[in-house]
């Protein structure tokens, strides 16, 4: 069988195409008839098509993980931050950037509430997520290692998450062991330009205060203040 090459027309759109008569003879003979091809232009869009729907899954993933991540209790209504304007500044921050963002300020100021948004946000831009209290972080290590639990599996799976949501940084239990975990996590994500979401109570001062090790904890903290921007959380107005 012999076709013209007008014959030959892209199978989603029905473009017709040219094609060289030589190829087309071997087209038409591989196929036994006319071959099923697809013009350039429907190609790239079933590509694209592809791309929308892995992404469509890595956040419909992502925002599982927050759902399993988040405290039950954290409900939270964003016109009903203490510090609405501190969140109108930094709810579109793109995570795809490289670069965090350190929420400073008092109890009670929303920091938390900020972070899980944040968190949020970022399992939209389609990144994979963790989160951990610093508290939670030492407990955790602590009872991995020694129940020989794969402490490193759990250090590991922070270092390479899209984002890391890390609370109360001013609340690690400074144990040596946690300290020196907490530095390869935060040198590893720095390095990597992957970025960490940071509340804490504390300024960079009262932060190295708190660590057994100074110098390891000036290290931790110059370099999450590099990666992250700094945000400062204070209610400037009464919320009913
Ligand atoms: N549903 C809500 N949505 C948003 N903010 C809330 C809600 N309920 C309480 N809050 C506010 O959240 C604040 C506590 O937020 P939180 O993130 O825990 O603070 P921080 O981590 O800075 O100590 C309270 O002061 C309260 O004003
Ligand atoms: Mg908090
Ligand atoms: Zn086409």
């Amino acid at each position: 069988m012999e076709f013209a090459e007008s014959q030959f027309r892209c199978m989603a759109c029905e473009t017709l195409l040219v094609i060289d008569p030589v190829q087309a003879q071997v087209l038409t003979k591989f196929f036994k008839g006319l071959p099923p091809i697809i013009c350039s232009k429907c190609d790239d869009e079933a590509k694209r098509g592809r791309e929308d729907a892995d992404r469509q899954q890595r956040v419909a993933e992502s925002l599982r993980q927050w759902a399993d991540l988040v405290p039950a209790d954290e409900d939270t209504d964003p016109e009903k931050l203490p510090d609405t304007a501190s969140w109108v500044r930094i709810h579109n921050h793109d995570f795809q950037q490289g670069q965090g963002v350190l929420l400073h300020g008092r109890t009670r100021a929303g920091k938390s509430r900020m972070g899980w948004l944040l968190l949020k946000a970022a399992a939209r831009q389609a990144l994979t997520i963790e989160a951990a209290t610093a508290y939670g972080f030492g407990r955790e290590l602590a009872i991995r290692f020694r129940d020989n639990k794969d402490a490193h599996g759990y250090v590991r799976r922070l270092e390479r998450a899209g984002v890391l949501l890390l609370d109360d940084l001013d609340k690690l239990c400074p144990t040596s062991r946690a300290e020196t975990e907490l530095f390869g996590l935060v040198e590893e994500r720095v390095s990597h330009r992957r970025p960490t979401i940071v509340t804490t109570n504390q300024n960079a001062e009262g932060l190295v205060k708190q660590f057994e090790r100074k110098e390891l904890g000036a290290a931790i903290i110059s370099r999450l203040r590099e990666n992250c921007a700094t945000v400062f959380c204070t209610p400037r107005e009464a919320k009913k």
